[in-house]
């Protein structure tokens, strides 16, 4: 969507959008439209719209209202309001046929984060992945790619430029956890990063096949021994802080595709594990963002990209493999191989970059779906103060969590007769033992938190700043984390 903010009303546009709070309308809107808005139960609750033509001046405006509550137990407050106003106006005229919108808030009263967030929400929300549909009816394909702005408050556009990066790191990951996993690989994942950090001052590196077997990644390399792909380390560095604070380390799941290995996922659904890259989709996405807004602060994301197939040479239940910090596991199923992955890249990362803090994203277990669906990510955590961080930085973006328990009783349940661990426990509290696993890889002195968000990654149906599909969950809320805890 582009964006621009201008002083008076082009004429030329023929779609005007007001933005209006719950029960309250503007005292210059005309009455017959009032009338109407009236009529056909809109008052202005978030999220809803009121469309309606009238001419005026000899020109023929179609007006639409788009509610953004009144922020006692619906969303005003802050930018959540405007944001859902925003998103309902992209959903309503995506494809109407009107390639441009004027954004009326001339008097609307609105601050300069309200008017970012209207144009969050109609960003995000307009989003789509079009690039294999050749045969998309004209009625079908987008038409609105155009946003002007007019009366808006002092200070919005410079509140936009920052939130439109992050607008840009959540796009990116769309785009990532979207494409399927014979385009998106490890290797061509990276590619993909290179290009786009291009530019933006971070860093990359990259470590390979070899490089990960000399430093001893035996669980990492386990997983991916049974794909032709290779294995790739991507790690991202921005440093934006002061050169001697210790950086905050962001670790994502990447597994381009999961089709369990030798302990084969059964095929209903298993298109769904192309998405199994979420956690490093957002990581790298929340890079894009922290980049792009020029954050005051260091900040480094490491992303263990594998694909889990089951060839001759793949890992077999039983087998006993030797992680980089020494540690054994015994590989009772091939398909619990987020933790594999993940267990080497945090001991390498955390070696590497001594973070003071470490959060984890990965979609690593379908236990995490059954126990919150998709309204919350799961957060397990070590220190109850990076907990609380987190989940406040969910509630302020959006990408909400909840916290799940930790303890020794449940870190038993993972332990090997024959090695120090195997990667899974019994069948109940399966999340959390994929969290203890976890857990048995944490440096001492770092706080770390693991966000299981295999709920969170792929939209069955549209949410309010998503269409069916990749919603981009994580970006905004690793984004936010960094505001709130690390800028100050
Ligand atoms: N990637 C899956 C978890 C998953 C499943 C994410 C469905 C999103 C949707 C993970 O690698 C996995 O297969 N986990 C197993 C663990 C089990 C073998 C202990 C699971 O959840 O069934
Ligand atoms: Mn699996
Ligand atoms: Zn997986």
């Amino acid at each position: 969507m582009q964006i621009t903010f201008a002083s008076s009303k082009d004429t030329a546009t023929r779609l005007v959008a007001r933005i209006i709070a719950r029960d309250s309308f503007p005292a210059d809107l005309p009455a017959h439209v009032r009338e109407g808005a009236e009529a056909a139960r809109f008052a202005g609750k978030a999220g809803q719209v009121f469309e309606t033509w009238y001419e005026e001046g000899g020109r023929l405006v179609r007006l639409a209202l788009a509610g953004c509550g009144n922020g006692n137990g619906e969303a005003l407050a802050g930018h959540a309001g405007t944001e859902r106003a925003g998103a309902a106006l992209a959903a309503k005229y995506l494809t109407s046929g009107e390639s441009a919108l004027v954004l009326d808030l001339t008097g609307s009263g609105l601050t300069a984060e309200q008017t970012a967030g209207a144009l969050v929400g109609l960003s995000l929300r307009s989003w789509r992945w079009d690039a294999y549909r050749t045969k998309l009816k004209d009625e079908q394909k987008r038409s609105l790619d155009k946003v002007i702005v007019i009366g808006a408050p002092d200070g919005a556009e410079a509140a936009w430029d920052v939130e439109a990066a992050v607008v840009k790191g959540v796009e990116f990951t769309r785009e990532l956890v979207t494409e399927p996993a014979n385009i998106l690989y490890p290797e061509s994942f990276v590619a993909r990063a290179r290009e786009r950090f291009a530019g933006t001052g971070v860093a990359i590196e990259v470590l390979g096949e070899d490089e990960m077997r000399e430093l001893g990644m035996g669980a990492l390399l386990g997983v991916s021994q049974g794909s032709v792909r290779k294995p790739q380390l991507l790690v991202m560095k921005w440093l934006g802080g002061k050169p001697d604070d210790k950086p905050a380390l962001l670790v994502g799941k990447g597994v381009t595709f999961d089709t369990g290995g030798i302990s084969l996922k059964p095929p209903a659904g298993m298109e769904d594990m192309k998405w199994d890259m979420g956690g490093a989709g957002a990581v790298t996405g929340a890079m894009l963002a922290i980049a792009g807004r020029k954050a005051k602060a260091n900040v480094i994301g490491v992303c263990g990209l594998v694909e889990n197939m089951p060839d001759g040479n793949a890992q077999r239940p039983g087998d006993v493999v030797t992680t980089m910090s020494g540690q054994t596991v015994e590989v009772i199923n091939t398909d619990a191989e987020g933790r594999l992955v993940l267990c080497d890249a945090m001991t390498w990362a955390q070696g590497q970059f001594a973070p003071d803090v470490m959060v984890e994203l990965s979609t690593l277990t379908g236990a995490m779906m059954i126990a919150l669906g998709s309204e919350h990510g799961g957060l397990f955590s070590n220190s109850d103060a990076l907990a609380d961080q987190l989940l406040a930085a969910g509630k302020d973006s959006g990408d909400k969590l909840w916290r799940f328990p930790l303890s020794p009783a449940y870190d038993k349940l993972i332990d090997s007769p024959i090695a120090d661990m195997k990667n899974v426990g019994p069948r109940y509290a399966g999340s959390i033992t994929a969290a203890q696993f976890l857990q048995r890889f944490v440096n001492e002195g770092v706080d770390w938190a693991h966000l299981d968000i295999a709920g969170m990654v792929w939209a069955d149906k549209p949410g309010a700043t998503w269409d069916k599909g990749a919603t981009g969950y994580g970006v905004r809320l690793l984004d936010r984390f960094v505001r709130e805890t690390r800028e100050g």
